[in-house]
């Protein structure tokens, strides 16, 4: 399903912290992210690692309601003789989705890629595998983790 009218995609601002964290806690599944910390560390580090053009971190607005967000970290590589672009977040609010919200944010993630001269966007999902195989994603790698002991909510 899709609608006819488009969201708006725009660079979160400071302003946006209530209305992304209400996303966050519904896209945090392994961890339950904590409001003081969200508010004093996390959201200020990623506001200002995106002003300093070492991430991305948009939302999409319908009217003046944030439905979605989608935040990038760009990292500098060797092995691919410049900076990846991985998509670590994106979350469109529940009772919205099925209406292009995703796409549209993954879209702009792709184009400020193509813009910033990165090698390649990348992003560790395991729910949504297919939505991003529509947007020209290829599986590549299998994504481990180890959990640093005492770290995380
Ligand atoms: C994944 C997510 C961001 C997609 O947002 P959305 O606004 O619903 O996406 P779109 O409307 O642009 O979807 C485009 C198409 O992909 C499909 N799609 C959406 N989510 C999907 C998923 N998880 N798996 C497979 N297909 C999916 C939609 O049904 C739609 O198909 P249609 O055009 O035939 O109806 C949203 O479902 C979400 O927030 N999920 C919870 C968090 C999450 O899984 N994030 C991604 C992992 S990092």
């Amino acid at each position: 399903m899709s609608s006819a009218a488009e969201p708006t995609v725009r660079p979160a601002t400071r302003t946006d912290a209530n209305a992304v964290f209400r996303l966050l806690r519904d896209f945090a599944t392994t961890y339950r992210p904590d409001r003081a910390r969200y508010e004093a560390v996390t959201f200020p580090e990623v506001l200002r690692a995106a002003a300093e053009h070492r991430a991305e971190f948009l939302v999409a607005e319908r009217g003046t309601q944030v439905v979605g967000y989608a935040y990038a970290a760009r990292m500098p590589t060797l092995f691919a003789g410049g900076t990846v672009l991985e998509l670590l977040e994106l979350a469109v609010d529940a009772p919205l989705r099925g209406h292009g919200t995703g796409s549209r944010l993954v879209r702009e993630v792709q184009d400020r890629a193509r813009r910033a001269g990165d090698t390649e966007v990348t992003v560790p999902t395991r729910r949504a595998v297919d939505f991003y195989r529509r947007l020209d994603f290829t599986e590549t790698a299998t994504f481990l983790k180890w959990p640093v002991p005492g770290a995380g909510m």
